[in-house]
């Protein structure tokens, strides 16, 4: 692990991300020891709120350093998925993060969890295996897959057995019922129950839901 760390992406996901890093590195590393921020990748903004790590360039323009770990800070999967391939190569140097538990706790529950994947969530269940590059904040079940770029938002219970293909979007408080497969690039829209399997590339709104369209092609 590098002593430094940047954050890509400079918005409120990006921000959110800072202070729990730097909250968590402080409890396991004690005051002194604990990896720094050097700062924030952003190809829109140049500079950062007051009291924030600067803005160190672009995320284009950055030539990736093992000086540093990297942690993805944008949202959405197909935004988590563009910026992520900008680092084809440098994948090694995102590590796996969850907000409490190390790599060895994950591995005795038999979580496992791709590169640049980040989990905010204290109700993990055990025999998940989750992609690269996801963003988990919800309750997540036993036996639960979790594609690549997922991102599984704050209030959604994903039961278990679920299986949730790559780039999915499960917007906020959602809930799945158990062993539903969700197909890949599918969004479900906030407060939605997913109760029976859902096509790729599909819509899903309301209780229970119901595709409202199958509306967009797979990213190339
Ligand atoms: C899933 C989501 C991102 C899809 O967004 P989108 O592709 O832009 O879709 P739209 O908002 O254009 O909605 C498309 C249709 O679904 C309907 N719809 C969207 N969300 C809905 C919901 N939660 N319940 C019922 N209907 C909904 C819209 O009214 C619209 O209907 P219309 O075509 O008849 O006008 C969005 O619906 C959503 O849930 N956003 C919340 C994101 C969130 O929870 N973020 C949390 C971060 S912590």
């Amino acid at each position: 692990m590098a002593n430094r760390y940047i954050i890509l992406g400079a918005g409120g996901l990006a921000r959110e991300l800072y202070h729990n890093l730097r909250e968590q590195y402080a409890r396991q590393s004690g005051r002194g020891n604990a990896p720094v921020c050097a700062g924030f990748l952003d190809d829109a903004k140049t500079e950062m709120a007051a009291g924030y790590p600067p803005i160190l360039g672009t995320i284009k323009g950055h030539r990736p350093s093992p000086e540093y770990d990297y942690y993805l800070g944008v949202g959405v999967p197909e935004v988590r998925r563009r910026v992520s391939l900008l680092f084809r190569g440098y994948e090694h140097l995102f590590p796996a993060w969850h907000s409490t538990r190390n790599a060895g706790q994950l591995a005795e529950r038999r979580i496992e969890v791709g590169c640049g994947t980040l989990i905010e969530q204290e109700v993990l269940s055990c025999d998940i295996k989750i992609g690269k590059f996801a963003l988990v904040r919800g309750v997540v079940g036993h036996d639960v897959r979790i594609g690549d770029y997922c991102e599984i938002s704050t209030g959604s219970s994903i039961l278990g057995g679920t299986l949730i293909e790559e780039g999915v979007h499960v917007a906020a408080n959602c809930v799945t019922a158990p062993g539903v497969r969700i197909g890949a690039w599918s969004k479900i829209s906030a407060g939605s129950a997913v109760m029976k399997d859902v096509p790729p590339c599909s819509l899903v709104v309301g209780v229970p839901g119901k595709i409202h369209t199958e509306f967009f092609l797979p990213p190339e």
